[in-house]
């Protein structure tokens, strides 16, 4: 099956790689872009705060046609929130893209619906992208309810969002129990979730909007999971952390997208 969206592929460094480890990693990745360019895939790369000026940087001197995201964003403009950082410091780094409730930061860091909402609303309407993640921890898969659960923290997070906003968010379903885990979710469970996912959002007027999966996607499971899995492109963790796994990532979704056959 080809896939008719242009797909995009984010990679999330989460706490990982220092500037210059960073700045390395960003030229590996636009060398080989370079020399293999993914010209139907749309590419963003999530490193730590502290990387993202010398990437921002890398990225502008190569001519790198990747897009730059942030991890998280503080839902307020400024002011006293010590160890947080604002959409506007963010924006003068030339970021365009920032994920929105990841599982981690909703876990780990009591990141709650209202604040997923909030932030999402700070983001969708200043222009920037999100990506917003959704997904369930696998006690709620055993007892069936992951549908229910995904569509209320999606309906949740985008409630009261005017048209224009709703058109900057993408959505990444990230099952917990697969993030990070090494076996992601199955191409089964990857493309009813992806399925349920998009039929809310032409529900609420986002028909446009791409559908991620996350969760343990490495450059043997993407070809199977794009083709078979219903899903727009892909939000990578771990194997974001080597430019050959992400780049082949890269190309098993340019080489899926429609246009290109
Ligand atoms: P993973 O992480 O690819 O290492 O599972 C995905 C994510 O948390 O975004």
């Amino acid at each position: 099956m080809t896939n008719h969206v242009r797909p995009l592929v984010v990679g999330n460094w989460k706490m990982n790689l220092d500037f210059v480890e960073a700045v390395h990693l960003g030229q590996q990745i636009g060398v080989i872009l370079k020399n293999r360019p993914a010209e139907h895939t749309d590419v963003v790369i999530a490193p730590p705060f502290v990387d993202l000026r010398s990437v921002a940087s890398i990225i502008a001197s190569e001519r790198m046609l990747i897009a730059l995201g942030a991890q998280h964003v503080n839902a307020q403009e400024n002011g006293a929130h010590t160890g947080e950082v604002s959409l506007s410091m963010l924006r003068r780094l030339n970021v365009d893209w920032v994920l929105v409730g990841h599982s981690e930061r909703r876990t780990n860091y009591s990141m709650s619906d209202e604040l997923v909402k909030l932030t999402l609303r700070t983001v969708a309407t200043s222009g920037m992208k999100a990506v917003l993640c959704v997904g369930e921890e696998s006690g709620v898969r055993e007892e069936g309810r992951h549908l229910d659960f995904v569509a209320e923290q999606l309906r949740h997070a985008i409630e009261g969002l005017d048209e224009k906003s709703r058109s900057a968010v993408t959505v990444a379903y990230e099952p917990l129990w697969a993030i990070g885990s090494g076996t992601s979710a199955t191409v089964e469970q990857i493309a009813e979730m992806t399925s349920h996912v998009k039929a809310i959002l032409r529900s609420e007027s986002m028909a446009e909007s791409r559908v991620l999966y996350g969760g343990s996607v490495t450059a043997d499971n993407a070809t199977s999971i794009i083709t078979d899995g219903g899903v727009d492109g892909f939000l990578v963790g771990g194997a974001s952390l080597k430019a050959e796994s992400f780049v082949a990532i890269v190309h098993a979704c340019n080489g899926c997208y429609a246009g290109k056959r």
